[in-house]
Order: C-alpha cells, then sequence, then structure tokens
C-alpha cells in the first residue's frame, strides 16, 4: 500500500525522544521523592517549595545510586549515600566534604508541565530545542463532561498500541461483546488527513441502533436510529484520540472522547492510561460505573493481545500483509519513522 514493504520487527524500536510524554499524576507528586521509568530512563519527581513539579535523572553524579533513595532539604535532593546535594534543576549545590563543588557535577533535568491532571515531560534535548505543543484535550477539563479513567501496564511495544487504536474495527473481533452494532457492519470508506506530524482518520456510519448502554443512558427507545461519527487522531507518540459522536435528526450530537495516553516505560514495554469522557448523562453514576465494568475487562485484553503479538515478534520475522484498514497505522509508523531519523534513532535507515 506504501510501496514499502514491512517486516513485522519494523513494529519494534525506540520511541522518539522530542515529545512530550505523560509520566504521572499530578495529584501523586508532593513533597515526597518519587521514582518512575519511561523511555529507558530512570528519572525522580518531586515538587518544589512553591508548588512546581521537578524532574531530574535518578542517578547521583557521584557514584551510580538512586537520587529518588535520598531526601529532600527544601527544594534540594540530598543524595542518601553521601550527601551531594542538587538543586531542582540538577547543578550540584553542594558536597558535604569539600567546599569546592566538582566540575561535572550535576545530573540531567527535564522540562515539566502539568495539564489535564497529568504531568508531561520533554525528553529532548534542552539545548537548541523548543518543546512542541502539548496536545490540548479541552474535555478531560472542561465543564459538561464526565471522566472515567484506568491504567494498564503493557509488556509491547507503544507502537503495538498506536497501530490497534488506528484500527478500531479490531474491536468486534477482539471484544465482541461490548462492539456497537454499527462496528459489526461493513465499514464504510475511511478519510485520511496525515500532517507532518499526526494522522486523522474518519468515518461517517448510516444510522444505526445504538447499544443497550448508551440508549439507557440518552434515554432512548434501543431501537431508535443514530448516525455514528467516527474520528480517529494519532497526536504524537504519546496521545491517541478516538471520537465516538452519535446523531439523532436534528439534534446535537451524544460526544464520546476516547483519550489514550502512551508511555514507552521501554522498548518492550509501555504504560497506557485511558481516559472515557461524555457530554451525555453526565450526572449519573450508573453510566460511570457500566463504562469502567465494560472498558476495563476491555483494555485488559487489548493489552494480552498485544504481549502475545510482541512475544511472536521477540521470536520470529516475516514480511507482514496489510490492508486498507491498516492505512491509519501504515502512516503512523512514516510519522514515528521520520521522528527516528531526525533524532538519528532509526533502525531501519540504510
Ligand atoms: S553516591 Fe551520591 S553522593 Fe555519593
Amino acid at each position: 500500500m506504501t510501496g514499502r514493504r514491512h517486516t513485522h520487527s519494523s513494529l519494534v524500536g525506540p520511541a522518539p525522544q522530542r515529545c512530550w510524554y505523560p509520566v504521572a499524576a499530578a495529584a501523586d507528586v508532593g513533597r515526597s521523592l518519587q521514582r518512575i521509568e519511561a523511555l529507558g530512563q530512570d528519572i525522580v519527581l518531586f515538587r518544589t517549595l512553591d508548588g512546581a513539579v521537578a524532574a531530574l535523572e535518578d542517578c547521583c553524579a557521584h557514584r551510580p545510586y538512586p537520587l529518588s533513595l535520598g531526601r529532600l532539604s527544601a527544594d534540594a535532593v540530598v543524595c542518601g549515600l553521601c550527601g551531594f546535594e542538587y538543586g531542582s534543576t540538577g547543578h550540584c549545590l553542594g558536597v558535604p566534604t569539600q567546599d569546592r563543588i566538582p566540575a561535572g557535577a550535576s545530573v540531567r533535568s527535564f522540562i515539566v508541565r502539568e495539564q489535564h491532571g497529568t504531568v508531561w515531560l520533554w525528553f529532548g534535548e534542552r539545548a537548541n530545542q523548543r518543546p512542541s505543543a502539548l496536545p490540548k484535550l479541552g474535555w478531560l477539563d472542561a465543564t459538561g463532561w464526565n471522566t472515567v479513567s484506568g491504567a494498564r501496564t503493557v509488556a509491547a511495544n507503544y507502537l503495538l498500541l498506536h497501530e490497534s487504536f488506528a484500527d478500531v474495527t479490531k474491536i468486534a473481533v477482539l471484544a465482541p461483546d461490548i462492539a456497537p452494532y454499527v462496528l459489526r457492519t461493513t465499514p464504510p470508506p475511511l478519510d485520511v488527513v496525515v500532517t507532518e506530524t499526526t494522522v486523522s482518520l474518519e468515518r461517517r456510519y448510516p444510522p444505526t441502533q445504538l447499544p443497550a448502554w448508551q440508549a439507557e443512558a440518552l434515554g432512548v427507545d434501543d431501537t431508535a436510529l443514530f448516525v455514528h461519527e467516527q474520528q480517529g487522531h494519532f497526536r504524537s507518540p504519546a496521545v491517541w484520540v478516538d471520537h465516538w459522536d452519535v446523531v439523532a435528526a436534528d439534534e446535537a450530537p451524544s460526544r464520546l472522547r476516547f483519550s489514550h495516553f502512551v508511555t514507552p516505560v521501554d522498548e518492550r514495554t509501555t504504560r497506557l492510561g485511558w481516559w472515557i469522557s461524555r457530554d451525555f448523562a453526565t450526572d449519573t453514576n450508573i453510566t460511570s460505573r457500566r463504562l469502567i465494568d465494560m472498558f476495563t475487562p476491555y483494555y485488559n485484553s487489548l493489552g494480552a493481545a498485544l504481549e502475545r503479538s510482541q512475544l511472536l515478534l521477540d521470536r520470529r520475522d516475516r514480511h507482514e500483509v496489510n490492508v486498507s484498514a491498516d492505512v491509519a497505522a501504515l502512516r503512523v509508523r512514516e510519522i514515528v519513522r521520520a521522528m527516528l531519523s531526525e533524532e538519528g534513532l532509526d533502525r531501519s535507515a540504510p
């Protein structure tokens, strides 16, 4: 489809560094040292006295010892082995045994933002780089929306997750119990729009009945017919968003947003955070509970399936076959490959 033959192993590789990645819930980061792993790096998070989040490489410059095992003293991290102190920018501020601070006594610090209740780190180098804009997902904070969420660690490469998000028709096969009726029909043609860094896909399904939970939440008869409008958006290697709107004649759409936060821990492990937002039945816990009860097992099944794929990828390689439903996934690969190439990390480059 793309003029380039792919093998299964082209799915496994590093993640681009010049990108914002979600690493922790903002509420979980406070006045203590919190160790995390992301993009193969050990990182320690904490809040300074003014409430800002700081993120440092979790390894002392003196000896290989985790700073997260030390303690906070005001805005400084004190190494727990022999007491070097580091400020929130990673520069060494003091050494217990001498007045002079040794040359090179600093650890890497990361650019941090807080958005949508989440701490995001920029993994690109600080020098000569302006971080790109953080993906905006307004429905996660806006009034008039209700959001439920969950998280799972998946023992698979982050691109396997994006590939699965890029084709919602898989849901009818993987999870027929929760797939809406419309996904059991032959999908209409897909419109795919590609920019330098994003992929968007769109489909409009003819009027079809709603699943029982949604008909109940909307207070309509489950034989009523609704147009279904589906969009998928690869916003970055860290974020995939699905829109799922249902529209009855002459009415405003009832909107669902599925936000997927994708954090590569290493090349074979990914942290997935999923957020399901709706702008209908926002004041009922029954709908929230239904969504959690449906989608927690779904994301667990998806994770388990991708882990099986990763196991096979690790054992064998072969040329793959692609179909029209794979077009968005292949575009995502091309964007990621271009990002990696720009950073000198594309292993498939000749
Ligand atoms: S290992 Fe951290 S100060 Fe020595």
